[in-house]
């Protein structure tokens, strides 16, 4: 059957890339070791388990789910950012529920962007900001992140001709891939460019509470006046083990929700109920800065593992401040698609090529920390066994 000519110019989307790879390798006999993708390793807790199958056994939640997202679940994320930023949203007009951060970035772009409209969208990236205004007939004007500005784009660079007609800006901190995390300052600079330039900011922050060493990522929204200029998506995928829940919401300027929602009306029905009542535990939940702050050690621990082997082995790279990622540059000057596809060959371990999230992610690879120490370790070690062999030129 012949695609539509939009999904053919499309690249093949990078994670299910990684996947097909790891299992082809797999079906080789390679024990792979996935360093690829970001999807946490851990289960979620016990109670938003408990909490599922409980709301699963009540019929009202059986039924079409409410459009904007269950009441219960749109006032537990205000109280999540009363209490985790001091912001103060309205349930009804300022939060709207979305079948995980990814939707959300999707519909967003579908709902505001023409044909011929600049999007802002940071190089390197999560993808889907670059591909979706692709999609929708816009074009995407790329914010290269600058390793001297702990990734943060200088946005005076951004030509007058782009910025009178682009109608929204992507940002992401903590930042897949670099693990960056911007200060309160910098997200205070983008604010002000979006209201000087009458752009919509989406700011994602889907890996807000995964910081390290007392770092505590702020909101857009803390930003005085940003609910004015940005949505900001919050997602409980990362920070509760929920990757496969797929729910998270949008919050912030309400004519931007009210745009996404009409949109969404005709295309999705929501999340089941019972799941955005089981994030409403997660997000209620007496445990939960415990919990939080568990996996952040775990994490953090991994990544300490990881980056003192790495600097030993010769790679460059920033401490990760955030996120389950590190964003290193491995030595020897091989191109890095290449460097990934031997790595996987010769040693087993699969990383996530840098360019795959831009041309700013030449030269790079990113690793999450998604596995146990004791896999961590052996993949440090294959890669120090792989280096040594010195076929490559290290
Ligand atoms: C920056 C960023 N945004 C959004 C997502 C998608 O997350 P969700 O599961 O909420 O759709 C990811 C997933 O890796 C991500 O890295």
């Amino acid at each position: 059957m012949r695609p539509a000519a939009r999904v053919t110019g499309l690249p093949p989307y990078l994670f299910a890339e990684l996947d097909r790879l790891r299992e082809e390798a797999r079906a080789r006999g390679v024990d792979v070791i996935d360093l690829g993708t970001g999807d946490p390793d851990l289960p979620t807790p016990v109670p938003v388990i408990e909490r599922l199958c409980l709301e699963a056994r009540d019929p009202a939640n059986h039924r079409y789910p409410a459009y904007r997202g269950s009441g219960r679940f749109r006032e537990a994320v205000a109280a999540y950012y009363r209490r985790r930023f001091r912001v103060e949203l309205d349930p009804d007009r300022e939060v709207l529920a979305v079948i995980g951060s990814k939707e959300g970035i999707a519909h967003l772009i579908w709902a505001l962007v023409d044909p011929g409209d600049y999007v802002l969208v940071p190089d390197p990236a999560y993808p889907v900001y670059h591909t979706q205004t692709l999609l929708a007939g816009g074009i995407p004007f790329a914010l290269p992140l600058r390793r001297d500005h702990g990734y943060f784009p200088d946005l005076t660079a951004v030509p007058d001709a782009v910025r009178e007609r682009a109608k929204l800006m992507f940002l992401n901190y903590p930042n897949n891939p670099t693990a960056g995390v911007a200060t309160q300052e910098q997200l205070a600079e983008a604010v002000k460019f979006v209201r000087r330039h009458d752009i919509l900011l989406c700011h994602d922050a889907a890996y807000v509470e995964m910081t390290y060493d007392g770092v505590v990522a702020p909101s857009v929204l803390e930003i005085p006046g940003a609910r004015e200029v940005a949505i900001e998506l919050y997602s409980l995928s990362k920070p509760f083990n929920m990757t496969g829940w797929r729910i998270g919401a949008a919050v912030g300027n309400a004519s931007a929700l009210g745009i996404l929602g009409r949109l969404k009306g005709h295309t999705d029905s929501g999340q089941f109920t019972a799941v955005q009542h089981a994030a409403v535990e997660a997000l209620t939940w007496k445990g939960a800065a415990a919990f939080l702050q568990e996996m952040n050690a775990i994490y953090a621990r991994r990544r300490d593992l990881v980056v003192g082997r790495l600097a030993s082995f010769g790679w460059d790279f920033d401490l990760p401040r955030g996120t389950f990622y590190v964003w290193a540059r491995p030595p020897g000057g091989l191109p890095v698609g290449e460097f990934a596809s031997r790595l996987l060959e010769d040693a087993g371990v699969l990383v996530a090529p840098g360019p795959a999230y831009g041309r700013g992610g030449e030269g790079y690879v990113r690793l999450a920390l998604c596995v146990a120490d004791a896999r961590l370790t052996q993949a440090m070690d294959r890669i120090a066994a792989w280096q040594a062999r010195g076929d490559l030129r290290f």
